[in-house]
C-alpha cells in the first residue's frame, strides 16, 4: 500500500525531524515500498486526507506532531501509524506528567520542580541542590535545556527556558554516565534493544554534538555487567508500559557513581538521522536501519 512518511511539521526539532524523515523515506524506498514524505508544517490537514495513505511513518519530533495531536488526526481518519498512541505520546511529550507517572510506579527519577519565575528557581536550588538542570518541559533534543552548576547561572538559564514556555522544569543533575534504551513492541512484548551509552565532549550532549559535530562517541552495547544490563532494560520496559508505549521508544537514562539508574525521559517518536541511536542499537541486535523502517510500517497500528 501507500506510505506517507509525515516530517517536518512546526516544531523547534522541524529541522531534525526534515532528516529523520528523509532518512526513512529513503530506507522505505530501498526496500521497494511506496513511499511518499508528507511535510505536515507545509500542508493541511486536507491534503493529508486526501492523500489516502494506507499507513504512516510518524518521522515528527516535538509538539503537534509527537505530542499525540498527529497521531489524534490519524485515528480519526482510520491510518496505522508507527509509534505510541494519543495517550502515551502527550504523557512522554509532557516531561513533568512523566516523571508523576515514573514516581507512582515507583520508577527512579531524578527530584524535581516546576517553576514559574526565577524566584520559583531559587526555591528548586533550595530544594535540589546544585547542580540542578533547568529545561522546557515539552521539547526535545536539549533546546531551552541548561545545567545550572552555580546560582549566578538562574537568571540566564531561566531567560533561555522561557523563550520555549511558560512553566518549567528543575531536575536535580544526576553526576554519571549518559544511556540511551530503545524499546519496541506492545504490554507482555514489549522488550529492550541494546543500551547505548553516550560520550558526549565535556559531558555535553547538546544540539550541537548531537546532530552536527562527530566527536560524541558512542559504545553499543554499552559496558554494563550482564546485571546491571537486565536491570537497567527492565526499568526502561517498565517505564515504557506504564505510560502505554507501544511500536518503539527511546528512554533516556542517567547511571550515578553508584550504579543506580535514572529514567529522564521516554522520547515516543526517536531521531532516525545519521546520528540518532534507535538505528544504532538495532544494528547491533542485527537488525539495519532500512529493516528498522520496514518493520515499524508493518507493525504500525490505530
Ligand atoms: N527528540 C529527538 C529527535 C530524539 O529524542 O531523538
Ligand atoms: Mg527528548
Amino acid at each position: 500500500g501507500k506510505v506517507g512518511v509525515l516530517y517536518g511539521g512546526i516544531s523547534a526539532e522541524r529541522s531534525v525531524s526534515l532528516q529523520s524523515g528523509q532518512g526513512v523515506y529513503e530506507a522505505l524506498k530501498s526496500k521497494g515500498v511506496d513511499a511518499h514524505l508528507f511535510d505536515t508544517g507545509e500542508r493541511s490537514l486536507a491534503d493529508l486526507a486526501e492523500q489516502k495513505f494506507d499507513r504512516v511513518f510518524i518521522a515528527l519530533h516535538g509538539r503537534f506532531g509527537e505530542d499525540g495531536c498527529t497521531q489524534g488526526v490519524l485515528e480519526l481518519l482510520g491510518i496505522p501509524y508507527t509509534g505510541p498512541g494519543v495517550m502515551a505520546s502527550s504523557i512522554a511529550m509532557d516531561k513533568i506528567m512523566t516523571k508523576r507517572i515514573l514516581l507512582e510506579k515507583n520508577l527512579p527519577t531524578p527530584r524535581y520542580y516546576v517553576a514559574r519565575s526565577e524566584e520559583d528557581l531559587h526555591m528548586a536550588e533550595e530544594q535540589l541542590g546544585l547542580p540542578m538542570i533547568v529545561k522546557p518541559p515539552h521539547e526535545g533534543s536539549t533546546l531551552g535545556l541548561k545545567k545550572v552548576n552555580v546560582s549566578q547561572e538562574i537568571s540566564e538559564a531561566f531567560e533561555l527556558s522561557k523563550t520555549y514556555e511558560s512553566e518549567l522544569l528543575a531536575e536535580q543533575c544526576i553526576i554519571g554516565r549518559e544511556l540511551t534504551v530503545p524499546v519496541m513492541g506492545k504490554g507482555a512484548d514489549a522488550h529492550a534493544l541494546p543500551i547505548i551509552e553516550i560520550i558526549a565532549p565535556d559531558g555535553n550532549y547538546d544540539f550541537n554534538n548531537k546532530y552536527i559535530a562527530n566527536d560524541t562517541v558512542y559504545e553499543c552495547p554499552a559496558k554494563l555487567s550482564p546485571e546491571l544490563t537486565a536491570k537497567i532494560q527492565e526499568y526502561c520496559v517498565q517505564a515504557y508500559n506504564a505510560i502505554g508505549a507501544e511500536g518503539w521508544s527511546r528512554i533516556d537514562v542517567m547511571l550515578d557513581k553508584n550504579n543506580q539508574p535514572w529514567i529522564l525521559e521516554i522520547n515516543t517518536s526517536p531521531g532516525m538521522t545519521s546520528h540518532s541511536l534507535v538505528p544504532m542499537s538495532a544494528k547491533a541486535n542485527g537488525m539495519s536501519y532500512a529493516d528498522l523502517c520496514v518493520y515499524l510500517v508493518e507493525t504500525a497500528s490505530t
